[in-house]
């Protein structure tokens, strides 16, 4: 029999940077999953998550994009300030969209402002090494903490030849290793890493002194995050190697439409149960009003 759910205490805390630390030091995996919107950030809440993403993903996930690439600000914005609503004590990272980075440490930091002044975002993550650690600094410098996030990044995997496993050489191993220290040096908070060889992961923890959290990374990260749309089966197709299935609910969802279009279809739907009444009088007035108007 499966353990009753737990659900956080009401008098919880929020999660915050200190105590992220804290759990890495003891040990403690720590639990991020994705969230886009008010009712998926009140499941994450009540199940007890330790962080909430509103990541790019909701590109493919909610906007019906093929790619995280065309996910704009303002709409990244919209959907970080709903799930804000919904949640209380996990700690809020929020993505900076493809393009909205990149050019200069201004752009990067006019950007990340927005996520936690118009949004509620406690911090925010953005996607690569290189000159992305430059901008990373820059955003810690101007008082957001940021996640980093190495490994396969969505955001230019067209330039990483696809949607694919990362390190998997000796200097692509390498690359995540540099990337990852450097973004650890610019002042990160915690850090993503994503489809890289488990081997490689562990090989790298013992230089981490920041939270790892691994997509597709093995067992040895300080904590994982998973895409609520996988994890509960809400989108088409089997997914990435490393999702790991919760739940069917596409297919529930689907379920109940066609039910509820068949008890139309078949007036099954509405019942007297479903309808309001009017006081036998009222009705016999409005009847004779209506036949002299
Ligand atoms: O956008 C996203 O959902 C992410 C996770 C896969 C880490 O970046």
């Amino acid at each position: 029999m499966s353990a009753a759910p737990t659900a956080p205490a009401l008098d919880a805390l929020p999660m915050t940077l200190p105590r992220l630390a804290e759990k890495k030091r003891l040990g403690e995996p720590i639990v991020m999953v994705t969230a886009y919107d008010f009712p998926s950030a009140q499941a994450a809440q009540a199940a007890g998550v330790d962080m909430v993403l509103v990541g790019d993903s909701a590109a493919n996930t909610v906007l019906g994009y093929t790619s995280t690439v065309p996910v704009s600000v303002e709409e990244l914005l919209m959907l970080t300030s709903a799930v804000r609503r919904g949640l209380r004590t996990p700690f809020l990272v929020a993505d900076l969209p493809f393009g909205s980075y990149e050019a200069s440490d201004a752009q990067a930091i006019a950007t990340a402002q927005r996520f936690v002044k118009e949004a509620g975002a406690d911090a925010v993550k953005l996607e690569g090494g290189g000159i992305m650690v430059q901008r990373a600094a820059a955003i810690v410098a101007a008082g957001i903490p940021v996640m980093g996030h190495v490994g396969l990044t969505p955001q230019t995997s067209t330039a990483l030849g696809g949607y694919r496993a990362q390190g998997r050489t000796a200097e692509a191993a390498l690359k995540v290793a540099r990337e990852s220290l450097a973004l650890q040096d610019a002042g990160c908070f915690s850090i993503v890493w994503e489809a890289i060889p488990s081997a490689v992961a562990e090989e790298l923890m013992d230089r981490m002194e920041i939270p790892v959290i691994g997509i597709g990374a093995g067992a040895a990260t300080d904590g994982q995050v998973l895409v609520f749309h996988d994890l509960l089966g809400i989108r088409e197709g089997v997914g990435a190697r490393f999702v790991k299935r919760y739940g069917d609910l596409l297919e529930d969802m689907v379920r109940g439409v066609r039910a509820y279009a068949d008890d139309v279809r078949s007036h099954r739907y509405p019942e007297a149960d479903h309808t309001y009444s009017i006081d036998p009088g009222e009705l016999t007035e409005f009847r004779a009003q209506l036949q002299a108007a």
